[in-house]
């Protein structure tokens, strides 16, 4: 694995790096001069960004942990962005199966803990690292439909604050990334095609590459400098209350 020798560039982790708000964080992470281990399952992606140079490939399903220890073996990360994600169909929770239900929260809540827990201990070791989570207005506010995937967004997000806590001291950075609506693929198992482009249409929603630029603008600033959550979101939408404004409006 990348990152067990000498290190002459920061190493960066990045989950979820082959689709949306990952991959383009991944871009990110290679223009600001970092190694990064893309995780991610689609071979084809992952191929794209291993041209990129310093991206090493990591093929890893999120919802079977058992490889992650042997896979990140003698790797000195310094940037962990816990990124993975998954969006159940879209219905009330009677409704819901088990299995989605399972799957979500192992894939957003569960992964991100095991995966900060492997990293961790380095940073702390070496006293400097900044750990990133990717969550959601779904986890500030009530949205219908979503009642999970906001459950494993809010645990997400009080987990982050407290791990911030934790690390009092220490010299390694927590940084939550409160997202609305980014156009990216996640609905795909949620909504049906067209009503994705009907929700995309209706206002002009935040871009990936917006996200990815936030990031290194927090990542960047002095070590000493902790920007511990930014939100961003498209204009037009608000939270907790009336879902979004139309366009225009
Ligand atoms: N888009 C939004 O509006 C929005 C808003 C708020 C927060 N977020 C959060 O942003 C993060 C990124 O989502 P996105 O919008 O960029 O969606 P996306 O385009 O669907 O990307 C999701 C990424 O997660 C990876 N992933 C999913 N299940 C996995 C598993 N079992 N094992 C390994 N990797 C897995 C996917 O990899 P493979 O395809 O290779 O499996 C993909 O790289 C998620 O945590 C999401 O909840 C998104």
């Amino acid at each position: 694995m990348s990152g067990q020798n000498e290190k002459t560039r920061p190493l960066a982790l990045v989950t979820g790096a082959t689709s949306g708000i990952g991959k383009a964080i991944t871009i990110e992470l290679v223009r600001l001069g970092h190694d990064v281990i893309a995780q991610g399952r689609n071979e084809t992606v992952l191929d794209e960004l291993s041209d990129h140079q310093g991206v090493t490939p990591l093929n890893l399903d999120l919802s079977d942990m058992g490889e992650l220890s042997t896979a990140l073996e003698g790797a000195q990360v310094d940037v962990l962005i816990n990124n993975a994600g998954i969006m159940p169909p879209a219905v009330s929770f009677v409704e819901m199966e088990q299995a989605h239900i399972d799957a979500t929260l192992q894939v957003n809540l569960g992964a991100a803990l095991a995966v900060t827990r492997a990293v961790l201990p380095g940073m702390v070791a070496r006293r400097k690292g900044h750990v990133f989570f990717t969550g959601s207005t779904s986890g500030q506010a009530p949205f219908p439909n979503m009642a999970v995937y906001g459950a494993s967004k809010a645990a997400l997000s009080s987990f982050a604050a407290a791990l911030r806590c934790d690390l009092s001291g220490s010299g390694v950075r927590v940084t939550e990334i409160v997202a609305g609506r980014v156009e990216t693929k996640l609905y795909r198992d949620a909504l049906s095609d067209q009503a994705r482009s009907d929700m995309y249409a209706a206002f002009d929603p935040v871009q990936p590459e917006d996200v990815a630029r936030m990031m290194g603008t927090v990542l960047t600033f002095p070590a000493h400098v902790d920007v511990t959550r930014f939100d961003i979101l498209p204009t037009a939408q608000f939270v907790g209350g009336g879902g979004f404004a139309s366009k225009g409006k």
